[in-house]
């Protein structure tokens, strides 16, 4: 079992040089998508190799993680994925990453640590604050994918989300996926998971108007 990672400690509170999106990707003009919490990354390893029209962007809190998957893509030469390392809030709240949040087309949050205890709520990584800000910063007509299998953690983040007048549900009948970030619907490899062993998904998409 992994040890979790308390994204409040101070180790978190210094981030990485954010490099520029020419830096990142072979052409930075793609459509790009933002996996908040990827762990490995092999979802975006996945995504990357079958859309070729979409840039993936993956922030995770797990060093080693982060380390590994960003040596399998120079080995592997994927010019439209890239890996950074840290808290998610510190990094996409830090000045040097804005043009991240104003070229992001689409942000998922895929089965995030749900940290039950209520004196850790303050560890999730959606917050009021934090939505608070995407709904600032991001461009209309933006789009949030938050799935998991917590229902309490699910009724949080939807909440969460809801509570901001700027984000309006989208109905997932309605979603036209074949244009998405995920147009083949590709599973995480928690969702592989809780597939297997047949627990619930709670899933939910959301707009900025
Ligand atoms: C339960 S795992 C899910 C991994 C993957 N998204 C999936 O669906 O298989 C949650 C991941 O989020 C990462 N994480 C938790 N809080 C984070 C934060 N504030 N910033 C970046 N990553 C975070 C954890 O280290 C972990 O790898």
């Amino acid at each position: 079992m992994r040890q979790h990672v308390n994204p409040l400690s101070r180790n978190f509170n210094e981030i990485e040089r954010i490099p520029s999106l020419i830096e990142m990707f072979g052409d930075s003009k793609l459509s790009l998508h933002l996996d908040i919490g990827c762990a490995s990354g092999e979802f975006l390893f996945d995504l990357a190799s079958v859309n070729s029209n979409w840039n993936y962007l993956g922030i995770e809190i797990r060093e080693r993680l982060v380390q590994t998957a960003k040596l399998k893509v120079r080995e592997r030469k994927i010019k439209n994925l890239y890996f950074v390392f840290g808290n998610a809030n510190n990094i996409l709240n830090d000045i040097q990453s804005k043009f991240i949040i104003k070229n992001v087309k689409s942000i998922s949050f895929n089965f995030p640590d749900p940290w039950f205890k209520k004196r850790h709520y303050k560890r999730r990584v959606i917050q009021p604050e934090f939505i608070n800000f995407l709904s600032n910063s991001l461009q209309k007509g933006s789009l949030i994918f938050v799935k998991t299998d917590v229902k309490d953690l699910f009724e949080y983040m939807d909440c969460t989300i809801s509570s901001n007048l700027h984000f309006k549900t989208i109905d997932k009948k309605d979603f036209n996926y074949a244009e998405s970030f995920n147009p083949d619907k590709v599973k995480t490899n928690r969702e592989k998971y809780v597939i297997v062993n047949q627990l619930d998904i709670f899933e939910k998409i959301y707009i900025k108007s």
